[in-house]
C-alpha cells in the first residue's frame, strides 16, 4: 500500500542500506509500489508492521529488491513467510528464477537465503576488481533443491 512507503523506507535505510547514500528514499519506494510489475507485501504483528518484502517482477525472472524484518522480530519465521509468499505469487505468474543481491559482508543475511535455496550464480564483475561488489545470488524455482548436487 502506498501509505506503507515511508515505514519501508526508513527500515531499508536503517535495515538494510545501513550506509550515508540512501537509495531507497520515500519517494522511489512510492513509485516502486505504485509500478505495476512491483509487488510489496508487508508482514505486521498487531497493527506494527515486522518486516516487508519488494520484488519486481519480469519475464521469466524477478528482482528481490527489498527485504527486512524488525530486529526484535527476527529468527520467527518472518523473513521466510515473505520470500515464499513472493516465490509462491511468482510461479503463479510462471516467473522461475529470483535474484537478490547482498552485500558480501553480510554473512548472516547469505546464510538465511541459503538456507531457503538461493545460490551465488557470479560475482559482480566490477566488485570481482574491487572487492565489495554484491554478492549476486538467485533461486530456481522450477528445479528441486535435490537437483543441487548433480549441477
Ligand atoms: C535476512 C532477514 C530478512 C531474515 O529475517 P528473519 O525473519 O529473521 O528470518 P526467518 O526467521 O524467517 O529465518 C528463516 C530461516 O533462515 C535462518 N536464518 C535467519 N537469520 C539467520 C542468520 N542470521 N544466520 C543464519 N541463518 C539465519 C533461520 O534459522 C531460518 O531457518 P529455519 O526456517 O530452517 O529455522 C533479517 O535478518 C533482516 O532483515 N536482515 C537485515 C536486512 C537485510 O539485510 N535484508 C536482505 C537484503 S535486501
Amino acid at each position: 500500500m502506498p501509505r506503507d512507503a515511508t515505514k519501508i523506507a526508513t527500515m531499508a535505510r536503517d535495515l538494510v542500506e545501513r550506509g550515508p547514500d540512501w537509495e531507497w528514499t520515500e519517494q522511489r519506494v512510492r513509485a516502486a509500489i505504485h509500478r505495476k510489475d512491483t509487488i510489496a507485501p508487508v508482514a505486521c504483528v498487531g497493527n506494527a508492521m515486522a518486516g516487508f518484502g519488494l520484488i519486481r517482477v519480469g519475464f521469466d525472472q524477478a528482482h528481490l529488491d527489498l527485504l527486512a524484518v524488525r530486529p526484535g522480530r527476527r529468527k520467527m519465521g518472518i523473513g521466510r513467510t515473505l520470500v515464499e509468499w513472493l516465490e509462491q505469487s511468482m510461479l503463479v505468474a510462471g516467473v522461475g528464477i529470483v535474484r537478490v543481491e547482498v552485500q558480501p559482508e553480510r554473512h548472516e543475511v547469505q546464510a538465511f537465503f541459503r538456507n531457503l535455496g538461493y545460490r551465488q550464480w557470479h560475482a559482480d564483475p566490477a566488485g570481482t576488481k574491487t572487492g565489495t561488489g554484491p554478492l549476486h545470488m538467485a533461486h530456481d524455482l522450477w528445479c528441486p533443491p535435490v537437483m543441487d548436487e548433480v549441477r
